[in-house]
C-alpha cells in the first residue's frame, strides 16, 4: 500500500540552505525533497543500528585465500551465526584474494559480533559493514534459512 505523501514547512538559515542545495547538486539530487528523505531515512538505519534493534546489511571482506585455514574459519564463523546469514556471495578477485559480500539480517550486536569475528583473523585485509534497513523487520524463512551463491564456495 502507498503512503501518502505529507508536506511539512521547514526553516533555516540561508548559509545552511546554501551548503544543503551544494550538497544536493554534489549528490546528483533533482529536488530537496528526495535529499532529505534520504537523510532522515539514513538517520533512522543508524538509529536502528546504534539501539541494536532488529536490521538488514551486508558484510563485505577481501581476504588472501593462501593464509591456512582462513577460508574454512570463514566458512565456519559463518555457519555459527544460521539466523543471521541470509546469502554469500564470492569473488575470486585475483590469484591471491577472494571477495564475499554476506547479507545479514537479525539483531544489530549480533551483526556486528559476526563481522568482528570474520574481520579480525589474520589474512583478512579489509571488512566492512553496510547497514541497511527495509523499515519493516526482515525474516527470512523460519531463521535457518542458509544459501550460498557464486563459484568457489569452498577452494582451498
Ligand atoms: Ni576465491
Amino acid at each position: 500500500m502507498e503512503d501518502e505523501l505529507k508536506r511539512f514547512g521547514v526553516s533555516m538559515e540561508a548559509s545552511l540552505l546554501e551548503r544543503f542545495d551544494g550538497y544536493i547538486r554534489d549528490h546528483s539530487y533533482t529536488n530537496r525533497s528526495e535529499a532529505i528523505r534520504d537523510l532522515i531515512r539514513r538517520a533512522l538505519v543508524e538509529e536502528e543500528w546504534a539501539h541494536d534493534n532488529e536490521t538488514v546489511g551486508a558484510i563485505n571482506i577481501v581476504y588472501n585465500h593462501h593464509v591456512p585455514d582462513l577460508s574454512q574459519k570463514l566458512n565456519n564463523i559463518q555457519h555459527d551465526f544460521p539466523g543471521e546469514v541470509v546469502a554469500s556471495m564470492h569473488v575470486h578477485l585475483d590469484h591471491d584474494n577472494c571477495m564475499e559480500v554476506i547479507v545479514v539480517c537479525g539483531q544489530a550486536n549480533e551483526i556486528k559480533g559476526l563481522a568482528d569475528k570474520m574481520i579480525a583473523l589474520r589474512g583478512v585485509l579489509h571488512g566492512t559493514i553496510t547497514g541497511s534497513t527495509a523499515g519493516s523487520t526482515f525474516k527470512p524463512g523460519d531463521g535457518h534459512h542458509h544459501r550460498h551463491s557464486g563459484p568457489g564456495h569452498s577452494h582451498d
